[in-house]
């Protein structure tokens, strides 16, 4: 069975879906792997590498007759149209907003990698997981960078610098390990989300909780997913935030709610409250911002404050982003593989992908197959 890798030509993307290690993983399990000549380029390997670890390095019309494509966004839809009959397709594929009617008519039999379920079961295949881990990681050293003083306290003959206060609002995965990093580098880190039960995560990382005494507001939805709030609650926290992000430095942003805009968090009027030389580092910018003066992809300006919509944070630790993002999708592959003793007369390099759909992790991330859309929109 073949399985091809296409290079990725999204803007701003330096990731690549499988890294070296993982073709060895898949070479283990009896796939063929193609990959398209200088794929991993920007994630900082190269083809050698990807031939010594027993990959074919092609030219992309080579990858057309793929029976498993991985990617890590969508393919172009002219693209998608060539590839055959039958074949499977892995990746991003923002079901949120994709009309997955090309998929089906076209045959494919798409999984989409961002709707493995938040269990303990699919850790392991959790991109959204592993990539906001780099991301939250990633946005602190951007806010290191941009912050034009220290963060950990410094006592030198030369002065003294005091540590940085950082405020961390949204704190899921990306959060929870921008709170671990900001603490590793010294700053004085708080957070807050409106999912009650995260308070207790926020003081085992040795943050603080930040209280807007919001009342009974509760956040928190099915799946340990955040919901909407309603007007007023939004208002509310506007208001209590405004008051509160005054005594910041560095403002890290990730909050989000599956398939909608990210909520407002941060008005103008709280960036005009803040001290000349803050900087706001907007995670939520792809889905709208939690910032009102975020630029998507941009760094701006206003009354001496940063503010930061840089759009891909995986992308920018791309060699250990694309190895998680693989490893991944290798264990969830793996669900698809027969057990040994139902292959028939399959051997090395001939096994078929078998989908059973009373498991709960293909059933929530098979969104097309044998001509059909299965997805359908929760909410
Ligand atoms: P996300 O990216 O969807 O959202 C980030 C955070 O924003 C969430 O914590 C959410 O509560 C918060 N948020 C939403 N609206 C907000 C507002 N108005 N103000 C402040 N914060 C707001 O979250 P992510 O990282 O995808 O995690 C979602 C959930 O899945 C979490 O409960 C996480 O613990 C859980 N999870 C469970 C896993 C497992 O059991 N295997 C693995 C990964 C995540």
């Amino acid at each position: 069975m073949q399985i091809g890798i296409f290079r990725e030509r999204a803007d701003g993307e330096n990731r690549v879906a499988i890294a070296p290690p993982t073709v060895k993983k898949f070479k283990q399990k009896g796939f063929d792997i193609l990959i398209e000549k200088d794929a991993g380029d920007r994630a900082g390997f190269s083809n050698q590498e990807y031939l010594d670890q027993g990959a074919k390095i092609v030219e992309p019309d080579q990858l057309l007759g793929s029976d498993l494509v991985i990617a890590i966004n969508q393919l172009p839809p002219a693209r998608l149209t060539q590839l055959k009959r039958g074949a499977w397709v892995a990746g991003l594929l923002e079901s949120y907003k994709t009309d997955f009617t090309s998929y089906a008519s076209g045959g494919i039999n798409a999984i989409a990698m961002e709707l493995v379920p938040r269990t303990s079961r699919a850790q392991s295949m959790d991109v959204l997981s592993s990539q906001a881990n780099i991301a939250g990681y990633r946005a602190v050293v951007e806010a290191v960078a941009q912050y034009p003083r220290f963060f950990p306290m410094m006592m030198t003959s030369a002065g003294m610098a005091r540590p940085a206060k950082v405020i961390v609002l949204g704190v899921g995965v990306a959060g929870l390990q921008a709170i671990a990093t900001a603490r590793r580098l010294g700053a004085q880190v708080e957070a807050f989300d409106i999912r009650p039960e995260v308070k207790e995560q926020i003081l085992s990382l040795g943050a603080k909780f930040l209280d807007l005494k919001l009342g009974d507001t509760n956040g928190s939805a099915a799946g340990g997913y955040a919901k909407e709030l309603s007007a007023d609650a939004k208002a509310q926290q506007q208001a209590a935030l405004t008051q509160q992000l005054k005594k910041f430095d560095v403002i890290i942003t990730t909050a989000n709610v599956p398939g909608r805009k990210a909520p407002l968090l941060v008005t103008e009027e709280a960036v005009l409250g803040l001290r000349h030389g803050s900087v706001i580092i907007d995670m939520a910018a792809p889905s709208g911002g939690n910032c009102a003066l975020t630029q998507p992809g941009q760094v701006i300006e206003k009354s001496g404050v940063k503010v930061v919509g840089h759009l891909n944070y995986p992308a920018m630790v791309p060699a250990d982003a694309s190895l998680f993002y693989g490893n991944n999708v290798f264990n969830l592959i793996e669900l698809l593989l027969a057990p040994v003793g139902q292959q028939g007369s399959a051997s090395q390099g001939q096994q078929n992908l078998v989908v059973n759909f009373e498991d709960d992790i293909l059933a929530a991330t098979v969104v097309t197959y044998n001509g059909q859309i299965r997805w359908k929109p929760q909410g």
